[in-house]
């Protein structure tokens, strides 16, 4: 089937603003929208700009505004999006730098603000640090983050106040918080119960709504805001 693809187009160096640019594309219903990017890309126009790597929902690398929605573009399928038209954008609140690719610098400085590491300074023991499964359980939902940005773009509270850390950064955090192994949560709580950490979280839902991995992201935020408040208590 033809499939009319409109991609908001931005090149600094030419536009005075971004513009839809539209293609014709054969399609099937189970190629993913990353393949018909490709096929714009390869047979029609090649200054086309986007981000790829793995093209299996792993690296995060292609998250998008697809049908108005955040998105991975290796993902989504044509018939999970229906009709002929799809559009598509670069990942909302977040600097452009050419057509679908966003500057992800400041997005990556929160994920590092939250110390997204193990912190045990006591001995390392010869084998690995172990855990019982039931511990390790507490926090494998938020082990599955792979940075794509679809939830803190999502997020409304984000546009409107771009200092707040994001979900990202909470889930990330999160990771480590309830983990029996790690010795930081104390202070993960303390900049995360800054102004512009968890209290700016609304409970929107768009973040969880957004994640390509399922991650139960308002839920992990309301873990950590609840943890900031025993800490205090
Ligand atoms: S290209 Fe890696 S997640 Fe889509």
């Amino acid at each position: 089937m033809q499939i009319e693809l409109r991609v908001l187009r931005y090149d600094p160096e030419r536009d005075q603003k971004p513009h839809e640019e539209s293609y014709r594309v054969e399609a099937a219903p189970m190629d993913r929208v990353l393949d018909l990017l490709h096929r714009v890309k390869y047979e029609q126009d090649g200054t086309l700009t986007f981000r790829r790597s793995c093209a299996h929902g792993v690296c995060g690398s292609d998250a998008m505004l697809v049908n108005g929605r955040n998105r991975l573009a290796c993902k989504i399928r044509v018939d999970q999006l229906g009709g002929r038209k799809i559009t598509v954008a670069p990942l909302p609140g977040l600097p452009v730098m050419k057509d679908l690719v966003v500057d992800m610098e400041a997005f990556f400085e929160k994920f590092r603000s939250v110390q997204p590491f193990l912190v045990n300074e006591g001995v390392a023991p010869t084998r690995e640090r172990r855990q019982s499964p039931k511990d390790r359980e507490r926090f494998d939902d938020t082990t599955k983050c792979i940075l794509c940005a679809a939830c803190t773009s999502s997020c409304p509270s984000f546009w409107a106040q771009p200092a707040y850390v994001g979900p990202a950064a909470i889930v990330n955090a999160h990771r480590f918080i309830f983990d029996t192994r790690d010795e930081a949560a104390d202070q993960r709580l303390e900049i995360l119960a800054d102004k512009d950490g968890v209290w700016r979280c609304r409970t929107i839902f768009n973040c969880t709504d957004a994640c390509p991995r399922g991650i139960h992201i308002t839920q992990a935020i309301l873990e950590v805001s609840r943890a900031i408040v025993e800490q205090h208590a």
